[in-house]
This record gives structure tokens, sequence and C-alpha cells, in this order.
């Protein structure tokens, strides 16, 4: 499986003639007699410019982010020179493709019967003392020993002794267990403990047949970056405690996304089966965070399936939440709003989360609006803890500068593109307090709340000033003491429940894609918003881009629609922090 994607990959990479030819060809490599032209300020290890040639170099300890130890040889190549009279002199013995940096002229031979005896050799070496218990391994179906063994492997074991069995360490971690006769010591999972979080928790005790992975005493790998270990590891060694033995992976299906956590805004897959998330991972995104993903997100996502989610849409009658279904409750509160907007129209405020998506935020701003001109449009409150997290950390825990890894200490998706649609309609951003404060004056009457934070977006003591309303909407996520109060209650859905887009702490604007279907009643806020407003058409995110690219300076970049695995870096500033106007 794992090796079908990467042909996949790098058939994309060969048909890509820019990625292929560099614009300023100065340096050819021959690969298996294939060219290929690297860019003067690039440096390239055999590796990488294989897979520019769309020729694969297997390899387990190699990674792009970590330094080279060349230690499990499974890259073995044949490597020469190619003369100014045209004449190829190779070397006699096999060369790491790892360790080993192109330069003009270099040739590079991955097919021979040399190389593919090495291969076979290293294979069978390393499956030495390596049990056969793929059916019960979690990493079966995406393992790198399983597609190695079938695509360069013997086929068979000519050990005749018995194998070489460790015990099992299910207290290296408290999310990550390790499967100790599994591991291939690679030293991937050290080195990311060493060279990218810094906590150096890791570590290869014994010697020979004898090493295993470690951690000193008492010290479990518990750092905040833990579970990459797990994605590092080629084998099914070390593994997530929260995924073990939950689903087979061939049963997964894979959506791309972004982590709501923090406006760091990972690109990450959503692993999903029968409407039942099981797994986040990170996906390599160099203009996001690069390669990895933190803890908080990786398993921070529980609150999607919460017994506390809402799941049918209410509608206060004689002082009781009473469950309806839509047809009904949509036209009643349509009619609700537009009455209190005629009533007193300057008394209206919308609150939108600095988690909901950009779409979400653009339709109901301009619903309000329509409403009436005078709709005070504020931010949901941004919730914010401590500082930001550098990693790698030093011995004192300290950050060891340049960062590799940020978790932020801004603790939602979206802030900078709810503000740019605010901005936009309203020429400044209101933050909720201001419109708490005018609550409790009497000047505001009718709320509408756009929610979706799952630490919520109310205090206790704040709860109170609701009851001044005389019309409470809350569209949310999760029950809360405001959702209790509510003359409306529109269960709205998790950011892995719909299509949409954040713009991260840095104006990149990535595409979510609805990975799963919400409980019961549950809708895509944007569908919510689209037959509230009673917009024309179904709700596609792609084609609502475009129509906010067009109409918010700030967003132009969304005009494209499709943003593409990467996103798109929003060209222009989108607002300025300071000062936050009043609201009009
Ligand atoms: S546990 Fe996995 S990542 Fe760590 S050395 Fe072993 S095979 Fe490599
Ligand atoms: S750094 Fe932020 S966005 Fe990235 S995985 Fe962690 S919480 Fe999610
Ligand atoms: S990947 Fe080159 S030696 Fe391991």
């Amino acid at each position: 499986m794992k090796a079908a994607c990467f042909i996949r990959r790098i058939r994309q990479i060969r048909d890509s003639t820019s990625l292929r030819r560099s614009p300023i060809a100065m340096a050819t490599v021959l690969i298996n007699e294939i060219p290929v032209e690297i860019g003067p300020s690039e440096t390239l290890n055999c590796i990488q410019a294989a897979q520019r040639a769309g020729v694969e170099i297997p390899s387990y300890c190699w990674h792009p982010e970590m330094s080279v130890v060349a230690s499990c040889r499974m890259c073995l190549v044949e490597v020469g020179d190619k003369k100014p009279d045209g004449t190829i002199a190779m070397q006699g013995k096999l060369f790491p493709g790892c360790q080993t940096p192109v330069k003009d002229g270099t040739v590079i031979v991955s097919n021979s019967e040399k190389v593919k005896a090495a291969q076979k050799a290293t294979l069978e070496y390393l499956l030495l003392n390596h049990p056969l218990d793929c059916p019960v391994c979690d990493q079966a179906g995406e393992c790198g020993l399983q597609d190695y063994s079938y695509e360069y492997g013997r086929g068979y074991s000519r050990l005749q002794e018995p194998k070489n069995i460790k015990p099992d360490k299910n207290d290296i971690g408290d999310q990550i267990t390790l499967f100790t006769d599994r591991c291939i010591m690679c030293t991937r999972c050290v080195r990311f403990t060493r060279e990218i979080s810094g906590t150096a928790e890791l570590q290869i005790v014994s010697r020979g047949t004898h090493e295993e992975i470690d951690i000193f005493p008492g010290d479990p790998c518990n750092n905040k970056l833990a579970g990459n270990v797990v994605d590092l590891c080629p084998v099914g060694a070390l593994c997530s405690k929260d995924f073990l033995y939950e689903q087979r992976v061939w049963w997964l299906k894979t959506k791309n996304s972004v982590c709501p956590g923090c406006s760091t805004g990972c690109s990450i897959t959503v692993d999903q089966n029968e409407d039942v998330l099981h797994r986040l991972k990170p996906r390599v995104n160099e203009q996001a965070q690069g390669h990895f993903m933190c803890d908080d997100g990786r398993f921070g996502w529980k609150y999607v399936h919460s017994e506390q989610r809402l799941t049918r849409p209410e509608q206060r009658s004689q002082g009781t939440l009473v469950a309806h279904d839509w047809e009904t409750v949509l036209p009643a509160l349509r009619k609700k709003l537009q009455d209190a907007t005629r009533h007193a129209p300057s008394k209206f405020a919308v609150v939108i989360s600095p988690w909901a998506t950009v779409e979400e935020a653009y339709l109901l701003a301009k619903y309000a609006k329509t409403l009436t001109s005078q709709a005070r449009l504020a931010i949901g409150p941004v919730r914010r803890i401590g500082a930001d997290d550098l990693y790698p950390k030093d011995v004192h825990g300290q950050p060891a500068l340049p960062a590799k890894f940020v978790i932020r200490a801004e603790k939602c998706p979206n802030r900078r593109g709810v503000e740019a649609v605010l901005q936009n309609l309203q020429g400044s951003v209101v933050e909720f307090s201001q419109i708490l404060d005018q609550i409790s004056r009497g000047e505001i009457e009718t709320l509408f709340v756009l929610g979706g934070d799952p630490a919520g977006w109310i205090r206790e003591e704040d709860v109170e000033k609701l009851k001044n309303l005389k019309l409470l909407v809350v569209e949310d996520l999760l029950e809360s003491a405001a959702s209790r109060q509510a003359d409306f209650v529109l269960p709205g859905a998790a950011w892995a429940e719909k299509d949409g887009s954040f713009v991260n702490h840095n104006g990149l604007a990535q595409a979510i894609h609805r990975a799963l279907r919400g409980p019961q009643e549950a809708r895509p806020d944007g569908r919510i918003l689209m037959d509230l407003s009673e917009r024309k058409g179904l709700f596609h995110a792609p084609t609502l881009r475009s129509e906010i690219g067009r109409e918010i300076p700030a967003l132009a970049a969304l005009s494209i629609g499709e943003l593409g695995e990467l996103g798109v870096m929003l060209q222009t500033p989108i607002v300025t922090e300071k000062p936050r106007l009043q609201p009009t």
C-alpha cells in the first residue's frame, strides 16, 4: 500500500516538468540512465535526486529533517562519475544513497544485480529477529518492512536458530508503546527526541544483537511532540496507545485537513471509518508546520464524539427548549430575526468564533448586514494559553533557536480569517467583551453566536448577562450554559465534519475537508447559514471562496477556489492588530 502511494507520488513528480527541470539548470545527474537537472542552490542526496527522476531508492533511517546516520544500509546504490569525455567510471563498492550528495556528472545505478543482491541481504538481516506478527501488528498495511520485503526482499528466511525475542515496553510513554522485537534500530525515534523535540528521552541501550530502544529509568517519552515517533517508526515497533488495535489501516478513509488546535494550522490527514474518527497524522507542508504535529492536536479531537454534542435543532417554547426538525426551526428563526431587527435595528449583534471557517464567517456576517446595516459584528473569544512553545528544547528546557516547531499560544485556527471578513464588512473588529458590556447596558437585545470552540466561549460569570437579551441564538458544537439559555439552538459541525478554510498565524489559507458526518441532525454550519439566509444553491466551499476572494481584497488569494493540498499564502496584510475600533 505504501509502495503504491510512493510510486504514484514519484510519477507525479516525474510528470511535473517544473520540478524535474530547475529554472537555472547547473548540474546533471544520471539515475538509471535518466538525466535529472539539479539547481545551483540545491543540495540533494541520491535518494532525493532519484525521486526527481521517478526512481525509488528504498530507505529506512534517512529523514529529510534529521541528521544522516546511514545505519540501515537499505539505500545502497552504485555511484560513479561521468567524465567530460563522456566515459563513466563507477566506484567499486556500494554507497548509502542517503549519505552521498550528488553533483554534476554523478551517475547512480539502483537497479543492477549488485544493488538488488545488497537489498535482499539487508532485508534478510533486518528481518532476522523480526517477529512474523503482521496479522496483529498495527503497522500492517503501511509498514516499511512489509512493502520493501515484497518489492526488494528474498521472500524466505534462512535463519535456523530461534529468534532473539526482547520484552515489550508499554511504559515508554503515556501515549506510545514499544514492541521491542519489531525494531530495526534505524534510530529515527532517538534522533527525533534529540534534534527536533530536544528532550532526548529515547536512547539505545546494550550493543550488537542485544541493542534496544529504551528510556532513562523513570523518565518516559512524554514530551509534547512525542507522538511523532510513531509516525517516524518505519515498522510497527513504536505504536500509538490511542490507536492500538482500533482499526486495520486499510479500513480507514483519509481526508486532508488542518489541525484546529492552535494558530500554527498544521496540515494533517483525518482517518475515519463509518463516521468514527480514529487518527490524525501530520501531512508535510513546509509553509505550515513542516513534517510534524504536536500531541495536543494529535490526540485533542475526542470532543468530536462527545456526549455533550448538540444533535437536534431546538426552539424555546413556553420556557422550554423543544427539539424540532430543521424545516420548522429555520423559518421560525428567520422570522424572529427579521422582526427583531425591524423593531430595533441597532440592537442586533453577531459573534463569530475564531473556530468558524472563512466561509461561515462570510455567510453569517453578510446575512446579519442584510437584516440590518446596523448589525454589530464581533469576533468570539480568542483563547490564548501561556506563550508560544518552541522546539527543540535545550538541556535546561529552554528553546534552542532557531525553532524547528512551534505550538502557538493562540488556541484557535482562524482568527485572521474571521477578522478579515469582519474588517471588510464593518471596517473594524469588535471583541466579544465589548458586546457583553453592551448587553449589560441594554444596547443589544438580539444576539446570534456562532461558536465552535470545544473549550466553550463564555465564562460562567458572563452567562448571567445573557439574561438581558430578548432573543439569543446559539449555533454551536457542544451543550453549554449559554445553549441551555438560548431561544434557538442550532447543532453545528466539528471541523472534521465540514468543508471550508482556515487562515493560520502566518496568513496561509488552507482548505479543510469533510471527512465524516456529524451526529444525528447536526449539520455543517455553512449549510445551516445558507438555508437560514435563503441563499440559492448548495453550500460548496470552493465556489464561495471564489466569491469571497473577489469581494474581500485581503482574501483575494481565495478567488482561485480550490486551495490545493498545501494552501495559498494571502498576499496582503489582513488587518492591523491595533487599534481595534469601537462598534459603529
Ligand atoms: S523503534 Fe522504530 S523508529 Fe525507533 S529505532 Fe526502532 S525501528 Fe527505528
Ligand atoms: S501545533 Fe497547533 S495546529 Fe499543530 S498539531 Fe499542535 S495544536 Fe494542532
Ligand atoms: S536510508 Fe541510507 S542507510 Fe538507511
